[in-house]
């Protein structure tokens, strides 16, 4: 039996197109994607209250996918906006070289987003770094955290920070577990200090979730494997019968005004009235 908590869903929901469009903007990859589409899924699927929150924003493509599936919740997006900060040893050696790298613009963040449809009403970006940020007044209840903050220190700060927030049920993405050891010393810590014995779920090399409060996967949620690229490709593929589709209906269109216009068109109509007539 798989242990990834998925929906098949969700997928459907996350168009090939938005896929595309965020790509220039995102440094995660599709299946990470895909994921954050069906964990937004999974809570409002199960009506989880709270908002979604972000910190590592960059220039704004796994945002964007989140924004897809807010419905009526906020999002909320912290980022420095001046790059990776400096490291400390549990980061390790090779953290050092991305330290000011990474660096994006607001613009990047609002361009995307309204790329893929979301109005600037239902987010709020929160430049600065997080030792800042977060002293200011944060989201009051949280369904969704995405931690893509790659460093020990950030995402200590993250998880300390809305954790408590999070609504029983709710969900933490950490989008570097696999990938630096300071995210994975920093989840460990956490949990060690906070007595939690997190259900962690991975997906791919990198990134792993889980669900506030649940301890197994026997109960009754839907679950399907993951298959890498699979589901994107059948994405592209609806996406590529949806558009000849409209093409169809386009020619059926103006075959039927061209139908209707034509003199033949115009006697059998004189015809059919003349025939009610009589
Ligand atoms: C890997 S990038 C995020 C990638 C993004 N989610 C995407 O879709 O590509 C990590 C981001 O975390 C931010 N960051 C890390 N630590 C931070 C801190 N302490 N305060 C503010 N921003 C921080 C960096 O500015 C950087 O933009």
């Amino acid at each position: 039996m798989s242990s990834s908590l998925t929906v098949e869903l969700p997928i459907m929901l996350l168009s090939a197109f938005s896929l595309e469009q965020v790509k220039p903007y995102t440094l995660c990859t599709p299946d990470r994607l895909e994921n954050l589409a069906t964990l937004c899924h999974y809570l409002n699927a199960h009506a989880i209250p709270g908002d979604f929150v972000e910190c590592g924003t960059y220039k704004g493509g796994s945002a964007a996918i989140l924004s897809k599936f807010l419905a009526q919740r906020h999002l909320w997006l912290y980022d420095s906006f001046e790059g990776m900060p400096t490291t400390t040893e549990k980061d390790g050696e090779d953290a050092k070289r991305w330290i000011g790298e990474c660096v994006a613009t607001i613009a990047d963040v609002k361009a995307v987003l309204s790329a893929v449809g979301t109005s600037e009403s239902s987010y709020t970006i929160k430049p600065g770094w997080f030792e800042t940020t977060f002293e200011q007044e944060l989201p009051q209840q949280i369904a969704l955290l995405h931690c893509d903050a790659d460093w020990y220190d950030s995402v200590t700060l993250v998880l300390e920070t809305f954790y408590p927030r999070l609504a029983i049920g709710g969900c933490v993405v950490l989008d570097d577990f696999g990938h630096w050891e300071g995210c994975r010393e920093a989840f460990y810590d956490f949990c060690n200090r906070q007595g939690e014995k997190p259900l962690l779920e991975r997906i791919g090399t990198d990134q792993a979730f889980w669900i506030k409060g649940r301890s197994n996967n026997r109960s009754p949620i839907p679950q399907v494997n993951h298959s890498g690229n699979q589901s994107f490709e059948t994405l592209q593929a609806l996406e590529q019968k949806l558009q000849t589709l409209q093409l169809e209906l386009e020619q059926a269109r103006s075959t039927i005004t061209a139908m209707e216009t034509s003199k033949f068109w115009k006697l059998r109509s004189l015809w059919f009235r003349l025939k009610q007539l009589v």
